[in-house]
């Protein structure tokens, strides 16, 4: 049985916006990350300072995100959802709300500890103070694996993400993609 109530719930105007930026940004640097490996130096150089910048603007929007999930209550889940697919989504989302902290913030570490906290460049505006390490190029390898292990983690979770959208689209039909479109009714 399914519950209007519930399934026609959505998430605030807020979280729908932080959602679907940061995830744009999020599928931007996986490409820029990719693309910039077939490229000659200096190309791959400026993707790598756009790719920095961006990484740093998902981790800055990520802080506000947390912020505005902790102070605006998500609607509820659809009473539909069977036990183990309220632990699964809660699992992931918990996860992706770690990663996007962690894997910038790897990537900040790892370029701050290759340059001997070197700070990163934000579009040519301002720059972002490096962290502070002396230049290390051991501990930067370590970040490094932090940065693309994170990476990889990301991508199977969106998958399952998604997969789990689709589910809910096209066989449970139980309006939770609405619950997270920019266009629609409100709560
Ligand atoms: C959510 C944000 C980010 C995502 C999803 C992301 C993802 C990736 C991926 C998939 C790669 C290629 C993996 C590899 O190195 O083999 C990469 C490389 C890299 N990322 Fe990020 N990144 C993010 C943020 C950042 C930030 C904030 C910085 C630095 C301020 C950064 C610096 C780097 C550097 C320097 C590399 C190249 C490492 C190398 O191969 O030498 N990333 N990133
Ligand atoms: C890297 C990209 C993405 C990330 C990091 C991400 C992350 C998240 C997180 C953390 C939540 C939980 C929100 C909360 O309760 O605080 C969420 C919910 C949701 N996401 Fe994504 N997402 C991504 C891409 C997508 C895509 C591509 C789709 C659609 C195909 C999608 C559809 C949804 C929907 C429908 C919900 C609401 C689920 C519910 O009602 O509980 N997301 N996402």
């Amino acid at each position: 049985m399914t519950h209007p109530g519930n399934t026609a719930s959505r998430y605030s105007r807020g979280a729908i916006v932080f959602h679907w930026v940061i995830a744009a940004l999020i599928v931007l640097n996986f490409a820029a990350a990719w693309i910039s490996e077939d490229l000659p130096k200096e190309q791959h150089q400026q993707v790598m300072l756009n790719h920095k910048a961006i990484g740093m603007l998902i981790l800055g929007l990520t802080v506000l995100r947390i912020v505005w999930r902790l102070t605006h209550r998500p609607p509820p889940l659809s009473e539909t959802l069977k036990t183990w697919e309220v632990a699964l989504a809660k699992v992931v989302h918990g996860l992706f709300y770690v990663l996007m902290i962690a894997i910038p913030f790897a990537g900040w570490a790892m370029s701050s500890a290759f340059s001997g906290g070197q700070p990163v460049g934000f579009f040519g505006l301002f720059a972002i103070p490096g962290l502070p390490f002396q230049a290390d190029k051991a501990l930067a390898g370590v970040f490094h694996e932090v940065h693309e292990l994170g990476a990889t983690l990301m991508l199977v979770l969106l998958a399952l993400h998604v997969a789990a959208v689709i589910k809910h689209a096209v066989i449970d039909r139980d309006g939770t993609m609405q619950r997270m479109l920019p266009w629609g009714r409100t709560a």
